[in-house]
């Protein structure tokens, strides 16, 4: 399984990661790095969480890099408490600001949204849309609303699926509604006039939202697209070759099982493709 995750995981220390995002950055990549882990118990794992995305922004101006960072606030410390959350969080955006970089924060599963987005707006308020930015999956019937609400606020929002697990109580069951929501909210938030992270793997909404982005005359610095790490390689460089900004969600550090998981399941070809290579070595 580790052998399987070096696929979608950069490298297990910082200074290993940073040459990993040089050479990104030398096709032509920009990247988001975001140290692994989810779900702590303890405050003391949190506030060492805390500290390596601190880090994070430290080593990314020290070498020059060009990549912000992602966090998710179950690893802040989200389940132990909400304030002790915010109060490392704030840190990570402080430090965010200080060092003129930007911070990202995921979103999870639907029980947290609502927490997520309160802490949000906290720093939306105390450090601007510059440098800091949030999540929205389009899986959700909540987030036209969110979208909507955040875009009052020119949010820098990341577009996404949704990769959690979810009721269809709150969630579009059928992946063709999940689909046209993505789409729907993209156009949403860019006619809105606010930046706009596309992220998703998917060729033909990719394909759809170029040729709409060309017909609309939407300016390049409003958008870039995202993608993780280790998936679609051959099309991250294809749209850099087109001249698009093109993000690579990077994930580094030794806590990747659950990470790692979530991919599986999203694409059990990938079981496949481990195994493949496993027997080729
Ligand atoms: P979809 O799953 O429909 O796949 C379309 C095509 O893409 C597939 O047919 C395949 O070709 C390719 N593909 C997709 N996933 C693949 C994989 N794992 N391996 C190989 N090929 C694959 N989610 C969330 O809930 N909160 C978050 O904060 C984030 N953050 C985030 C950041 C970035 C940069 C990305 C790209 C994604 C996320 N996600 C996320 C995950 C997201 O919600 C979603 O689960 C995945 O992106 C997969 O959905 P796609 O949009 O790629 O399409």
């Amino acid at each position: 399984m580790k052998w399987g995750a070096a696929r979608f995981v950069a490298a297990e220390s910082l200074p290993k990661t940073v040459e990993v995002v040089e050479g990104l950055n030398k096709e032509g990549l920009v990247v988001a790095l975001d140290h692994l882990g989810e779900s702590v118990e303890s405050r003391e794992e949190a506030t060492t969480a805390t500290q390596a995305s601190i880090d994070i922004l430290d080593a990314i101006q020290s070498s020059g890099v060009d990549s912000n960072v992602s966090v998710k606030l179950t690893q802040l410390g989200l389940d132990i408490d909400e304030e002790f959350c915010l109060e490392n969080v704030d840190k990570i955006a402080r430090k965010a600001k200080e060092t003129n970089n930007f911070l990202r924060i995921d979103m999870e599963d639907s029980p947290r949204v609502d927490v997520t987005l309160r802490i949000f707006n906290t720093l939306l308020d105390r450090y601007g849309k510059e440098h800091v930015g949030l999540v929205i999956q389009t899986y959700l019937y909540r987030s036209e609303q969110d979208v909507l609400e955040l875009g009052k606020k020119n949010t820098n929002l990341r577009i996404v699926k949704g990769a959690y697990k979810e009721p269809a109580r709150v969630a579009f069951p059928n992946k063709k509604d999940v689909d046209d929501n993505f789409i729907r909210l993209v156009k949403l938030h860019l006619q809105n006039g606010n930046y706009t992270a596309i992220a998703t793997h998917d060729e033909a909404i990719i394909n759809h939202l170029k040729k709409w982005l060309k017909e609309k005359n939407i300016p390049d610095d409003l958008y870039e697209f995202q993608m993780l790490f280790g998936v679609r390689n051959g099309l991250q460089r294809e749209l850099v070759k087109e001249g698009y900004k093109v993000r690579v969600y990077t994930p580094y550090g030794k806590d990747w099982y659950p990470y790692f998981t979530r991919r599986l399941a999203e694409r059990p070809a990938n079981v496949f493709f481990i195994l493949k290579n496993m027997f080729r070595n």
